[in-house]
């Protein structure tokens, strides 16, 4: 259901009451730093974003000039806030939002660019750092969702269309590349920045995973831990 039609002036307020719990993340940045790269290839584009959170990347997607810019997310107060949002920058005339579970909202339809930075972390789903437990959770491995929307991609990219996407490199980058590719797809990194991995995350973190990247996707310092995330460009001619 369309959140536009069910905004109350409650709703509103809940959401902004959410702000903090869906602050944008270095992730997220780092994403809308390579959108931003990107703008020819986001203007006058129906543009997707699934785990819409905030709204953010949809705000920066309608800077851009993308004729469409759909939302989804599994979250309610997500839903409300990025719809507020996008309404009071005024992009709300191209703005669709969906409440729902990855594509399931949108069966059949296709897109010229799909951004998601999903949930990715290896830990399982956990409140932390204030955020909802459904913010950072990837599951053991840290793929729970990115496979899913890996598996679904094909189905909804409109010929041409270009997915844009935060990966952690400490859950295989290699395997995401085999996925796609199933499909006819490729993969490129687009950017390659580390961030930081704080304590209470590290605690959260799998341990295999932990044992096995330290040293090579995660570095440490002295009390610090930094690890290494990339945004990928996945399409069917990269160029
Ligand atoms: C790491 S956050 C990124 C949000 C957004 N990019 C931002 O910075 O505001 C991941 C988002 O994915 C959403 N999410 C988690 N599981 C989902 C699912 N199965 N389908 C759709 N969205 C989901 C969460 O609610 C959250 O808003």
């Amino acid at each position: 259901m369309s959140a536009l039609a069910t905004l109350s002036a409650d709703a509103a307020a809940g959401a902004a009451s959410q702000l903090a719990a869906l602050r944008p993340s270095e992730y997220t940045a780092a994403l809308i730093q390579v959108l931003r790269a990107r703008a020819a290839a986001v203007r006058g584009r129906r543009a997707l974003e699934i785990g819409s959170g905030s709204g953010v990347v949809l705000a920066a997607l309608g800077g851009l000039g993308a004729a469409g810019l759909c939302g989804v997310d599994i979250e309610g107060t997500a839903v409300a806030a990025g719809a507020l949002l996008l309404h009071r920058l005024g992009y709300g005339d191209r703005l669709e939002m969906h409440r729902g579970d990855m594509w399931q909202p949108l069966a059949g339809r296709r897109f010229d660019l799909v951004a998601a930075n999903l949930p990715q972390f290896p830990m399982d789903a956990l409140p932390y750092g204030g955020r909802l437990p459904s913010w950072s959770s990837g599951g053991a491995d840290g793929r729970r969702l990115l496979d899913r929307l890996l598996n679904g991609l094909a189905a909804h990219l409109a010929p041409g269309g270009r997915a844009v996407l935060t990966h952690n490199a400490f859950i295989d980058l290699e395997l995401t590349r085999e996925i796609v590719a199933r499909d006819g797809l490729s993969l490129r990194i687009a950017m390659s920045v580390l961030v930081n991995l704080g304590d209470e995350k590290l605690d959260l973190m799998s341990r295999q995973i932990l044992i096995a990247e330290e040293g090579r996707s995660i570095q440490r310092y002295g009390p610090y831990a930094l690890a290494e995330m990339h945004v990928v460009e996945i399409g069917a001619d990269l160029g």
